[in-house]
């Protein structure tokens, strides 16, 4: 008898402490705050581990098997930080290392690409979807894929994107010369007949607004972020490891370089204050 309340004993305070852990969230760099923030909006008793991998951004124009030993680095990095679940906020990491990832490890891990289709399906009214992105998720057809899986029927245009995120991170997500870019990359994309356009990186969502009105508003603009949320949520209720402590979140964040200036650009968009990012030599892990 006494046994078993001892067991009964140990399973919960297992659980409460699983429950408590943080939740990992990694991205290439700054632009998987948007991810992040979106986790602080949705889940707000959730501590979250944030990574972003400053030293080696961008992601978007390397090599598949670089991008798969980066995301294995940084979640042996994140699990010795005891997270219970790790969020892949790039979205050329979920598009290309997602997959080899979830092999190899035992919590749940989540990437964008998934949520993000599945926003872009649930909106459009006549299938044609447009998908923006770096030029590593563009050539990986993830989106398509994974669209297609959905809605066998569904048409996918693609289109890389890469000055949007510099534009981004020199802070010109207002500048007039951000305008012009957009209409260079997404001119063709508008001639088309999509009605819905995936945000398909992280920094893209700092311009919504300005591809918003480029297309007008007859498409619909999807962030992956909220859903992704989403699916942590249901993932977190399911496994039964949802923080319900009642507690307002801890958060911390580390990087691969230039703490400082994340730490700057992270005090922009985030309405948390971030007092100071860690800095971690990812290639030892
Ligand atoms: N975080 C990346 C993504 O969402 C964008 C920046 C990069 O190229 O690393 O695809």
């Amino acid at each position: 008898m006494g046994n078993t309340n001892d067991i009964k004993e140990i399973l919960s305070v297992k659980s409460i402490s699983n429950s408590t852990a943080p939740v990992g969230v990694f991205d290439s760099g700054v632009g998987g705050l948007t991810v992040a923030r979106e986790i602080m909006r949705q889940l707000p008793c959730e501590n979250i581990v944030y990574f972003g991998d400053t030293a080696r951004v961008p992601y978007g124009s390397k090599s598949k098997n670089n991008i798969i030993r980066f995301s294995e680095q940084i979640i042996r990095f994140l699990k010795t930080k005891g997270v219970k679940a790790i969020v892949i906020a790039c979205n050329t990491a979920s598009a290309l290392a997602l997959e080899a990832v979830q092999e190899e490890t035992d919590i749940p891990i989540l990437g964008v690409i998934a949520p993000g289709a599945r926003a872009a399906v649930q909106a459009t009214e006549n299938g044609i979807i447009g998908v923006a992105g770096t030029e590593a998720t563009i050539q990986s057809e993830m989106y398509t894929r994974v669209i297609r899986k959905m809605d066998p029927g569904a048409v996918v245009i693609g289109k890389p994107c890469p000055l949007f995120v510099p534009l981004v991170e020199e802070g010109f997500a207002k500048h007039r010369i951000t305008e012009e870019v957009i209409d260079i990359y997404l001119a063709d994309m508008k001639k088309t007949d999509i009605d819905t356009m995936i945000l398909g990186c992280t920094h893209y969502p700092l311009l919504r607004s300005r591809i918003k009105a480029y297309f007008g508003e007859k498409v619909h603009i999807v962030n992956p972020a909220y859903e992704t949320a989403m699916d942590l949520k249901k993932v977190l209720a399911e496994r039964g490891i949802e923080n319900l402590s009642g507690k307002a979140a801890s958060y911390e964040f580390y990087v691969s370089d230039a703490a400082e200036k994340f730490t700057r650009f992270a005090n922009g968009i985030l309405s948390y204050d971030v007092a100071a990012t860690r800095l971690v030599n990812i290639e030892e892990y």
